[in-house]
C-alpha cells in the first residue's frame, strides 16, 4: 500500500548520518568537475571570492530554510508547501524543483558515466605513455561516441535507482559515512602531489590572487548558480532530506558542517587541479573536459599514479552517486506521496524518465550536436537552465517563503528542537531570508536577462 506523507516515513538514524547524507548530496561533480572549470573560465580567485560571498549570504540561509520546510512539513518538495501554505500557489515552487531535478540528473548521469569509463581506463593503465594531446583526444572521442557513454550513463542511473529503491536509512546513510572521508584523503594526497610539481606556483596564484577584470556579469551569475548547485539548493533536495530528519537534530549545526565540508572540498579540488594545469601548460579555461584531461596527465607522471587514478575516478563516481541519489529522491518522494505510488514503482518510473532525457544529453555531444538552442547543445542547455535559472529562482522563493510567509515565530520554534538559535542569530537569519537573499538573487537574474544593467 502506498504510504502517506507522515506515516511510515523512513528517516536518518543519527546526527552524523544526516550530515553524511546532506554532505554526500552537496559534495559531488559540482565540486570536483564543475567548480574548477567554471573558476578557470571566470578568472580563478575573483570567481572564488564572489562564490564564497554567495555561499555565506545566500547559501547558508537557503539551506536552513529548506531543512526547516522539510522537517516541519514531513513531506516532499511539492507536498511541503501544501502542508505549510494550503490552498496557495506556493506548491508550484515544488513543481519547479521537481523539474530541475529532471534536468540536472539527466546531464549529471552523463558525466558520471564518463567517470565510470575513466575507472576502466585507469585499470587498463590507459593514460601511460600518452602525450597531453592523446589524452585530450581520448576524452573527445569518448564524449562524441554514440554508444559507450549512453551505456555507461544508463549503468550509473541503474546504480542510482538501485540505492533509492531500498530507501533512506539502509542505502545512503551507511554508504556516505564511509566513502566521504575516503574522498577527502585521496583529494588531500592529490593536492600535495599537484602543489609539488614544477611550475605549480602559477596555478596557486591563479586560484588565490584575484583579478577582477576577468569577472563578467556572466561570471557573477555563474557564481550564484554554482553556489546553489554545489550546495544542492533551490530544488527541494534538502526539503526532501529535511523531511527525514528527526526533531532532535540541530539544523544549524548540520548546515554549517555541510557548507564547510562542501566549500573545503571544492577549494581542495582547485588546489589539486590548477597547479597541475599550469605545470602542464594546459589552458585553465578549458571547460568541462578539464578534469578528464588534466588529472590523467598528473597521474601518469606521478609515482603510484596508476593506483591513484583508479581510486580517484572510483571516488569521483561515488561522490556523483551520493549526489544523484539525492536528486532522484526528490522525484521519487514526489511521485510516491503525491500520486500514491509505492517506492519501488516510483523509483523505476523516475529513473526511466530521467534516463530518456539523459540519453539525449549524451548524444548531444556527438550525433545530436547540430541541435542547439541559444548556441547551446542539449547537455549544456540542461546545465545552464537548471543551475542559472531554476535553482536561483527556486532558492529566491524558498527564502521569501520562510521570511514572509512562514515567519519568525515558527522558525524560532522549529529551530529550538534539538538546538537553540539565539535572538541575534535569528534576527540575522530572518534579515537574510527576507531581504538579502531575494534581492541579491533578483538583481543577478534581472542583470542577466538585461532588464538591469551594471556592466
Ligand atoms: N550538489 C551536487 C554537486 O555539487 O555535484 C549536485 C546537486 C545535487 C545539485 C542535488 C542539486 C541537487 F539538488
Amino acid at each position: 500500500m502506498a504510504d502517506l506523507p507522515s506515516d511510515n516515513r523512513d528517516s536518518f538514524s543519527s546526527k552524523f548520518g544526516v550530515i553524511a547524507a546532506a554532505a554526500g548530496s552537496a559534495v559531488g561533480l559540482g565540486n570536483i568537475w564543475k567548480f574548477p572549470y567554471i573558476a578557470g573560465i571566470y578568472g580563478g580567485a575573483a570567481f572564488l571570492f564572489v562564490y564564497l560571498g554567495f555561499i555565506l549570504a545566500i547559501g547558508i540561509p537557503v539551506m536552513l530554510s529548506e531543512l526547516i520546510i522539510g522537517r516541519s512539513s514531513q513531506s516532499n518538495a511539492f507536498g511541503a508547501f501544501k502542508v505549510l501554505a494550503p490552498g496557495t500557489p506556493w506548491r508550484y515552487i515544488g513543481i519547479l524543483g521537481v523539474s530541475a531535478a529532471f534536468l540536472i540528473l539527466s546531464f549529471y548521469g552523463v558525466v558520471a558515466g564518463w567517470s565510470l569509463q575513466y575507472i576502466l581506463l585507469s585499470v587498463q593503465d590507459g593514460f601511460s605513455n600518452k602525450s597531453p594531446e592523446e589524452i585530450a583526444t581520448l576524452f573527445s572521442t569518448l564524449t562524441e561516441s554514440p554508444v559507450r557513454p549512453v551505456v555507461l550513463q544508463l549503468i550509473f542511473m541503474v546504480l542510482t535507482g538501485a540505492i533509492v529503491i531500498v530507501g533512506i536509512k539502509k542505502g545512503i546513510e551507511k554508504y556516505t559515512k564511509i566513502l566521504m572521508p575516503l574522498l577527502v584523503i585521496i583529494l588531500l594526497f592529490l593536492c600535495v602531489k599537484s602543489v609539488s610539481l614544477e611550475g605549480a606556483k602559477a596555478g596557486l596564484e591563479f586560484l588565490f590572487k584575484p583579478d577582477f577584470s576577468k569577472l563578467t556579469g556572466d561570471g557573477v551569475l555563474s557564481a550564484l548558480g554554482h553556489a546553489f548547485f554545489t550546495l544542492s539548493l533551490g530544488m527541494g533536495t534538502l526539503i526532501t532530506y529535511g523531511s527525514y530528519v528527526k526533531r532532535d537534530n540541530n539544523l544549524l549545526s548540520t548546515v554549517i558542517n555541510v557548507t564547510v565540508a562542501d566549500t573545503l572540498i571544492a577549494i581542495m579540488a582547485g588546489v589539486a587541479i590548477f597547479p597541475a594545469v599550469f605545470a602542464f601548460n594546459i589552458a585553465p579555461a578549458q571547460g568541462p573536459g578539464l578534469i578528464f584531461i588534466t588529472l590523467p596527465n598528473v597521474f601518469h607522471q606521478m609515482p603510484g599514479g596508476f593506483i591513484f587514478s583508479i581510486l580517484f575516478f572510483i571516488l569521483l563516481t561515488v561522490a556523483a552517486l551520493t549526489s544523484s541519489i539525492s536528486i532522484l529522491e526528490v522525484v521519487v518522494a514526489y511521485f510516491k506521496e503525491e500520486f500514491k505510488l509505492g517506492r519501488r514503482f516510483a523509483t523505476v518510473l523516475a529513473t526511466i524518465l530521467i534516463s530518456i532525457l539523459g540519453v539525449l544529453c549524451s548524444l548531444s555531444m556527438g550525433v545530436l550536436s547540430p541541435f542547439t538552442f541559444m548556441g547551446l547543445n542539449i547537455f549544456d542547455l540542461m546545465d545552464w537552465i537548471s543551475a542559472n535559472l531554476l535553482l536561483p529562482i527556486g532558492g529566491m522563493f524558498i527564502a521569501i517563503f520562510i521570511g514572509w510567509v512562514y515567519g519568525r515565530k515558527k522558525v524560532h520554534k522549529e529551530m529550538s528542537f534539538g538546538g537553540n538559535l539565539s535572538g541575534a542569530l535569528l534576527s540575522v537569519f530572518m534579515f537574510l531570508v527576507k531581504f538579502i537573499a531575494p534581492i541579491a538573487i533578483a538583481i543577478v537574474l534581472l542583470n542577466k536577462v538585461g532588464l538591469l544593467k551594471f556592466s
